[in-house]
């Protein structure tokens, strides 16, 4: 069956997207959905042509409107404004939420088969309003930054080893925001435990890069955020999908019960396949790490809060009823 991804948003972080998964050749086609058309037609032009030059059959198509998503197995929502130096993910709260909405809807509409891969910051929020907006089973919400939250983390300590890259499994749970979890207890280089290759400052120093490893590139660039690494992450969760791996990956899904948490996203291990989220993975966690896990649900639930006081969801109920 020929397959099909949309991505939505032809910045940065949605063209490096659709180019790595041409590049790939992951899928048949990929379609290119922007606001301004001729950016959309232009990048998928060159995208095309750079897939014949790779040997690779994929082709790139700029949406002409809503309906070309039609038939997509993934659909990845890029769109929003990006950070700046000096503002966190959180500031682009109910700019993007309202961005995220109207793609939803989308969706919703034109392509509701879609598993729905979200990277609009802040991540879990953008998350949770597409998974209420879309109204799709919650296996087919994820949010992407586990993925690139652990890969930075493994740079970090490959950094600091100077050996062992590409075999440097990293753990981090929670949100894609200042309060995420790294886990060095759950973090090895091929087996060995970084505990017995750090002491446990080396290590304090490793989670608070990790956690500002966002951030850093920000500062660096001026102007945007990261977008190679997130890219790839999303290109990661999209192969897993479309290849059925049943590989285990650190995504943004919506909890119920899980972790005793109930109707909110955040960042835990689960299993991608076809379907999208197939099974959540509970790991045993210690107190401190219950405790920071804790910090970083209500984080996501701050925000999310934020947007109810802001009557933000008041249109659900009409939506639904439609
Ligand atoms: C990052 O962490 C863009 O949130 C993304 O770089």
């Amino acid at each position: 069956m020929a397959s099909k991804v949309t991505v939505i948003g032809t910045g940065n972080f949605g063209s490096t997207v659709a180019f790595i998964l041409a590049m790939r050749g992951s899928c048949h086609e990929v379609v290119l959905r922007g606001r301004n058309i001729n950016i959309a037609k232009g990048k998928a032009l060159d995208m095309s042509q750079a897939a014949n030059a790779a040997r690779e059959h994929t082709i790139v198509r700029a949406a002409e409107g809503p309906e070309d998503m039609a038939g997509s197995e993934i659909v990845v929502i890029t769109a929003g404004a990006p950070r700046t130096p000096g503002m966190n993910r959180d500031d682009l709260l109910l700019k993007n939420a309202k961005i995220v909405k109207n793609y939803a809807l989308e969706i919703k509409e034109h392509a509701p088969n879609a598993i729905v891969i979200v990277v609009s910051n802040p991540l879990d929020v953008m998350t949770y309003v597409a998974y209420k907006y879309t109204g799709f089973p919650r296996e087919r919400i994820l949010g992407m930054a586990g993925i690139l939250d652990a890969a930075r983390m493994a740079h970090f300590i490959y950094e600091k080893l100077g050996y062992g890259a590409g075999q440097i499994r990293a753990t981090v749970m929670g949100g894609h925001g200042d309060t995420m979890v790294p886990l060095p207890k759950f973090t090895t280089v091929a087996g060995v435990p970084i505990e017995d290759l750090f002491d446990s400052e080396e290590i304090g120093e490793i989670v608070r890069k990790t956690k500002n490893g966002g951030a850093q590139i920000v500062d660096l660039l001026g102007d945007g955020s990261a977008y190679y690494a997130p890219a790839k992450s999303t290109a990661v969760m999209v192969d897993a999908i479309l290849k059925d791996t049943k590989q285990i990956h650190s995504c943004a899904v919506y909890l119920d019960g899980e972790y005793g948490y109930k109707n909110i996203v955040s960042g835990v291990p689960a299993m991608i396949g076809a379907k999208g989220v197939e099974q959540i993975i509970e790991m045993t966690l210690k107190t401190l790490q219950k405790t920071r896990f804790k910090n970083s649900v209500q984080s996501v639930q701050d925000l999310v809060n934020v947007l109810y006081a802001s009557k933000f969801f008041d249109d659900l109920e009409k939506i639904d009823e439609k």
